[in-house]
C-alpha cells in the first residue's frame, strides 16, 4: 500500500475557520489525507485565511514566502490551497500574486475540495468562489469518532453563517455571503455525534449567531434560546456557549435563557465596537450605548454571576477625542472580565474606507494602548476577585507539569488543578487559590471522577455577584496587540 497523503492546515481569523479547518480535514480523511503538523512534512498544505484587517489578510502572503522557499530548499513540490476570507474576497489574484498557489477555494465550497484538488493536480490556478445554491453543510462529511475524541471535550459547531448588518468597516458580509441558518435537526445531530464521542461542551457559533432562525421538524423558524435549550437537553452536553452575538439580536428570549438554562455558561461576548454615539451611527451598528446599557442590565438581572466581553475598534474615521472617552466611558461603565480591541483598519470595498477623515496611525496608537490598560486593569480586576471563589470547571488537557491538568472556568480562564488523566473529560469542582495572569490554580473539592458530586449552580456561584459586576475581566479572549 502507499504512503498515506499528509495534509498540513493552519487557521487564521476566528473561531469559524477553526471550525472550517476541521470540516476540511474529515473531508480529506475520507480521501486517505492524515493531518500533520508540519509543512515541511505535507503533500497538501492549505492556508484558512482571515480578511477582517489589513495585517491578517497580508499575513497569508508571508506565509506563502515561506512556503516558496521550504519548497525549493526541499526541491518537492506540495500542493498548496488558500481557502478562508482571503481567498473569497481576493480570489484569482492570489494566483496571481503569488505563484506557489495551486489553488483558491473560498468558504462555501469546502465540500469540492476532493475535486478541486484533482483539478489542481492536472492544471495550477483553480478558482473557486462561487457561493452555489447547494447546501455545503449538507455535503460536508461528520468527523468519526476517533477524530472527534482526538480534538478534546469541547468543539464548536456553526449554527449560522453570513452576516445582512454591514457595518460600514466590515469585510465579513462580503466574504461570508449573506445570513444562513443551518436546520435545528442538522444541528442536533452533529452535537449529538460529536456528545457520543465525548465532548461536555459546545459553542454554537456564527457571524451574527443570535439572529439564528434555524427550521425545526415542523419548518418553523426557531430561535437560538430555543435552539440552545435542546442542544443543552442532549446527553452528556454539560455546557452551552454561543459567540457572537450582535447587540440588535439579544432578544428576551434569548436573555432569559440565560436565567433557565443552567447549562448556559455565565459569560457573554457582546461586541459594542464604540461608546460614541455618533460613532456607532456611522459604524451602522443600528444601535446606540444607551441599547448597550440595557442590556447589560437585563442580562445580569437574569444571570446575576454573568460577565461580558466585548470587541473594540479606535481611530475609526471621524472619530475625535470626545467620541473616544465616550468608549473608555462606557468600558468604566459596564466592566468587562475580557476584551478585543483594534485598530481601525480600512478594508477594500467597504464604505468607511472611503471616507476622507482617516486618522493618523499616531493617534490610533494611542487610543489602543489607553484602551488595553483599561481592559487589561479590568481583566486582572476580575481575575483577582475569583481568588476563594468555588465553580466548576470542565478538564481539557494535560498541563505543563505531570500530575498537572488544565479546565476551563466558566468565565474561558485555565485553571490549573492536580489529577490524574483519568479526570480528562469531566467536570470538577475547585475553590480557586492563586490567581495570574495566565491561569488561575484551584485545588479540586469533587467532581463527576472524584468523590463527591459537583455542586449545584445555586451554591457553586452563590456570591459571585458583585465581584462580576465591578470587577470584570478574564478569560481567554485576549487582545490583539498591532506592533
Ligand atoms: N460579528 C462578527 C464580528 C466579526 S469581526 C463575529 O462573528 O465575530 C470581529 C471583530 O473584528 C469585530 O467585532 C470588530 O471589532 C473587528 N473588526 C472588524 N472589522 C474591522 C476593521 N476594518 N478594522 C478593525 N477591526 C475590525
Ligand atoms: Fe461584521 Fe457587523 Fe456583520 Fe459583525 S455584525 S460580521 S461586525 S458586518
Ligand atoms: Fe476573518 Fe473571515 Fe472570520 S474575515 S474573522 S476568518 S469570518
Amino acid at each position: 500500500m502507499s504512503e498515506p497523503r499528509k495534509l498540513y492546515v493552519k487557521s487564521f481569523g476566528c473561531q469559524m475557520n477553526v471550525y472550517d479547518a476541521q470540516r476540511m480535514t474529515d473531508t480529506l480523511a475520507r480521501e486517505g489525507y492524515v493531518e500533520t503538523d508540519r509543512p515541511d512534512d505535507a503533500d497538501l498544505v492549505i492556508l484558512n485565511t482571515c480578511h477582517i484587517r489589513e495585517k491578517a489578510a497580508e499575513k497569508v502572503y508571508s506565509e506563502l514566502g515561506r512556503l516558496r522557499k521550504q519548497q525549493e530548499e526541499q526541491g518537492r513540490k506540495t500542493m498548496v490551497a488558500v481557502a478562508g476570507c482571503v481567498a473569497q474576497a481576493e480570489g484569482s489574484e492570489i494566483i496571481k500574486r503569488a505563484r506557489v498557489v495551486d489553488l483558491v477555494v473560498g468558504p462555501q465550497s469546502y465540500h469540492r475540495l476532493p475535486e478541486l484538488i484533482a483539478s489542481a493536480e492536472q492544471r495550477r490556478g483553480v478558482v473557486e468562489t462561487e457561493f452555489p445554491v447547494e447546501e455545503k453543510f449538507d455535503h460536508l462529511p461528520p468527523p468519526t469518532p476517533a477524530a472527534i475524541a482526538k480534538r478534546g471535550p469541547t468543539a464548536f459547531v456553526t449554527v449560522q453563517e453570513g452576516c445582512d448588518k454591514f457595518c460600514t468597516f466590515c469585510v465579513v458580509p462580503y466574504t461570508r455571503g449573506a445570513e444562513f441558518s443551518r436546520p435545528v435537526d442538522k444541528v442536533l445531530d452533529e452535537v449529538k455525534r460529536l456528545a457520543d464521542a465525548g465532548v461536555r461542551e459546545v459553542t454554537l457559533i456564527g457571524q451574527n449567531v443570535n439572529a439564528y432562525h434555524g427550521l425545526d421538524a415542523h419548518g418553523r423558524p426557531a430561535g437560538l434560546a430555543e435552539l440552545v435549550r435542546r442542544v443543552a437537553a442532549i446527553g452528556g452536553i454539560a455546557r452551552v456557549r454561543y459567540t457572537t452575538s450582535h447587540p440588535r439580536d439579544m432578544d428576551e428570549g434569548l436573555i432569559a435563557a440565560h436565567r433557565e438554562i443552567p447549562a448556559m455558561m455565565p459569560y457573554l461576548h457582546l461586541p459594542v465596537q464604540s461608546g460614541s454615539n455618533r460613532i456607532l451611527a456611522a459604524m451602522n451598528r443600528k444601535h446606540d450605548r444607551e441599547l448597550y446599557f440595557e442590556l447589560v442590565a437585563k442580562v445580569r438581572a437574569a444571570r446575576p454571576d454573568i460577565a461580558f466581553s466585548s470587541d473594540f475598534i479606535v481611530g475609526f474615521p471621524g472619530e475625535t477625542d470626545e467620541d473616544f472617552a465616550d468608549t473608555m466611558d462606557l468600558v468604566e461603565k459596564v466592566g468587562f472580565a475580557g476584551a478585543f480591541s483594534f485598530k481601525y483598519s480600512p478594508r477594500p470595498g467597504t464604505p468607511a474606507a472611503g471616507e476622507e477623515d482617516q486618522l493618523p496611525e499616531a493617534v490610533k496608537n494611542e487610543r489602543l494602548y489607553a484602551l488595553q490598560a483599561l481592559l487589561d486593569r479590568q481583566k486582572a480586576a476580575f481575575d483577582e476577585a475569583c481568588r476563594g471563589r468555588r465553580f466548576d470547571i470542565l478538564l481539557e488537557k494535560p498541563g505543563r507539569l505531570p500530575g498537572q491538568l488544565i479546565g476551563r472556568s466558566p468565565y474561558l480562564q485555565s485553571v490549573v488543578v492536580v489529577a490524574p488523566p483519568a479526570a480528562l473529560g469531566t467536570l470538577a469542582t475547585v475553590e480557586v487559590r492563586e490567581v495570574s495572569t495566565k491561569s488561575l490554580s484551584a485545588e479540586i473539592l469533587g467532581g463527576e471522577f472524584f468523590h463527591g458530586d459537583i455542586l449545584p449552580r445555586e451554591r457553586a456561584y452563590a456570591g459571585s455577584a458583585d465581584s462580576v459586576r465591578t470587577g470584570a475581566a478574564s478569560s481567554a479572549p485576549t487582545q490583539e496587540v498591532e506592533a
